[in-house]
């Protein structure tokens, strides 16, 4: 199958930045070097829609992630996503950790053309974490165990996809097929500083893996020449596709 998405419109660059002038440089810079702009809680709760808008008009076909990560109870979720859809984003995410409920009133709220995605597990998370988030470690021995699991959730919510590390995404890809889209942050180059996450992998990794996208913040905002180091990624990527397109031929990826 011919895959639709070239290396760079599988980056998805985190504007995880204070200011609409900040952000807004980002884009200009990075706009044909990335796919997609993701929209945080940093960002959003500084400017509102406005820069939902403001990246839409800019950038030509590079779409919006808005990762604002809801998690209430469903009848505010549903509306939550309800409005948030009216803004043309492309992606939306939801946490799984609330069930089936949740996820399938945030999928309710959807508007046509703009996908949701469950987030399984947080990257800056490890095993050792789930003890304070009061997990039980006997069901989940490992944080691929819950990914799993809330990966199945969400699938039968009926969410487009699901956000996961590049540990645990040839999993998910290999229940759930390609259909099923993989959004995989937490991405660092050999021996870059992980900051607060802890589930990384390199994009090399992450694509070889299965991942549909990557999302990829400070090893591009930080890097001395952000451009250069997006192009440096897009070419990790094409490498990763060419050597998972090999690997496909014994059954086990995606294209
Ligand atoms: O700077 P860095 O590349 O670590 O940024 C990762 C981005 O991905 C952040 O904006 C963070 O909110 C987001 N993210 C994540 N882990 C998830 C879901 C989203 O790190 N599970």
């Amino acid at each position: 199958m011919t895959d639709p998405l070239s290396p760079k419109d599988r980056i998805i660059f985190a504007l995880d930045l204070p200011t609409l002038d900040e952000a807004v440089r980002y884009v200009d810079l990075l706009s044909g070097h990335v796919g997609v702009f993701k929209v945080g809680l940093e960002l959003f709760c500084a400017c509102g829609p406005a820069v939902v808008h403001a990246v839409n008009e800019r950038t030509k076909g590079a779409g919006v992630f808005l990762d604002l990560k809801f998690h209430d109870i469903p009848a505010t979720v549903r509306g939550a996503i309800r409005s948030a859809s009216t803004l043309k984003a492309r992606f939306i995410t939801v946490h799984c950790d609330e069930g089936r409920g949740l996820l399938k009133a945030a999928v309710e709220g959807g508007g046509s053309g703009t996908k949701v995605l469950g987030v399984t597990v947080l990257t800056s998370l490890s095993g050792e974490d789930f003890i304070d988030a009061g997990i039980d470690a006997s069901r989940f021995p490992e944080p691929a165990d819950l990914v799993l699991h809330r990966a199945r959730l969400a699938r039968l919510a009926g969410c487009a996809g699901v956000v996961c590390s590049g540990l645990e995404v040839g999993m998910v890809r290999k229940e759930f097929g390609p259909a099923f889209l993989t959004v995989t942050p937490g991405i660092r180059g050999a021996g870059e500083a992980k900051g607060d996450q802890k589930r990384t992998v390199t994009p090399y990794e992450a694509v070889y893996n299965g991942a549909d996208y990557i999302v990829v913040g400070r090893p591009i905002r930080n890097a001395p020449d952000p451009v250069k180091a997006a192009d440096s990624i897009a070419g990790e990527i094409e490498r990763a596709l060419e050597d998972r397109g090999e690997r496909d031929i014994t059954g086990c990826g995606k294209t």
